[in-house]
């Protein structure tokens, strides 16, 4: 990262401190934080306030990045609008809160960019998926995918509307994966094996797959059939999973119904 970039994050939960642990080492970088829970304390790279009134009247952040909860956006963001400039981007990781809802807050002069991270960004191996408003400058946008490069991988999109099926596929899919879990567990327990092996030996599964798939260049259905043997046990799991009736057109029903949420939601 460049010398000298100062944010200014709202909201120091779990995304925000996970974002704010991944800038601190950055050379030069300073962070005034506003977050009235106080999980972090005043020191050399970060300034605490408990409320965004008590922020100096000269402060003038590269990057105002929202991490509050979405319901709490009314109450927090409006206090910020001063900091519209063109040296200021904001950057909001709410999930659902469109760029026109932060205009109403701010304006159409502010320079938004919004993100869709996802769980794993807790620990830096999140992915998210940024859109941009006419404001952000190509500085802008390179400064809000290094800030979001510190928890995990960036990708773009022009499209706003596309995030909500985004939402439905990075931003609920570790849940999935989790889900996969569980059901792979349970399917072990129901074929004879005691629980605590066979949540054990699934979940070592998913996790040495995912590894498996993060170290290789092969597509995952080169993956799959490296498993599978023509006749074999993978075969014939693969060949009830993958039936006209099964594991897609159930992802395609499942990633339709949080897409169609999200567009609700928003
Ligand atoms: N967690 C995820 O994996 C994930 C994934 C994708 C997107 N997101 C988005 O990331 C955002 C943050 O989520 P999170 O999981 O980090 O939530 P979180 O852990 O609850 O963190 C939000 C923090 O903001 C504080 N806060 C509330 N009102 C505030 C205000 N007016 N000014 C400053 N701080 C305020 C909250 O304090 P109180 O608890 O006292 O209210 C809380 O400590 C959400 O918008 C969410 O949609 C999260």
């Amino acid at each position: 990262m460049s010398d000298g970039v100062t944010v200014l994050l709202i909201g120091c939960g779990k995304m925000g401190g996970a974002m704010l642990a991944g800038w601190r080492s950055w050379p030069g970088f300073g962070a005034a934080v506003v977050e009235p829970k106080a999980p972090v304390k005043t020191d050399d790279v970060v300034r605490l306030y408990m409320d965004g009134s008590e922020l100096p009247a000269d402060f003038a952040p590269d990057a105002v990045i929202v991490a509050v909860k979405p319901q709490e956006m009314d109450n927090a963001a409006p206090v910020y609008q001063r900091f519209v400039q063109p040296g200021t981007v904001f950057l909001s990781i709410a999930a659902g809160k469109t760029i026109a809802s932060f205009e109403g807050y701010w304006g159409k002069d502010a320079a938004i960019v919004r993100a869709m991270p996802n769980t794993p960004a807790a620990v830096g191996r999140g992915v998210t998926v940024l859109v941009a408003n006419d404001q952000v400058s190509e500085d802008q946008r390179v400064l809000c995918q290094r800030l979001l490069e510190a928890v995990g991988s960036v990708e773009w999109v022009e499209d706003e509307g596309m995030l909500d099926a985004v939402t439905a596929v990075s931003g609920g899919g570790p849940a999935y994966v989790f889900l996969l879990m569980e059901a792979l567990a349970d399917a072990g327990v129901a074929a004879g094996l005691p629980r605590a092996l066979s949540e054990s030996i699934a979940r070592q599964t998913v996790e040495g797959s995912g590894e498996l798939s993060r170290q290789s260049s092969d597509k995952p259905e080169t993956l799959r059939k490296n498993v599978m043997s023509p006749g074999g046990t993978t075969a014939e799991a693969v060949g009830v999973l993958d039936a006209p009736d099964g594991i897609r057109p159930l992802f395609e029903r499942a990633i339709a119904a949080a897409t169609q949420r999200s567009r609700e939601l928003a």
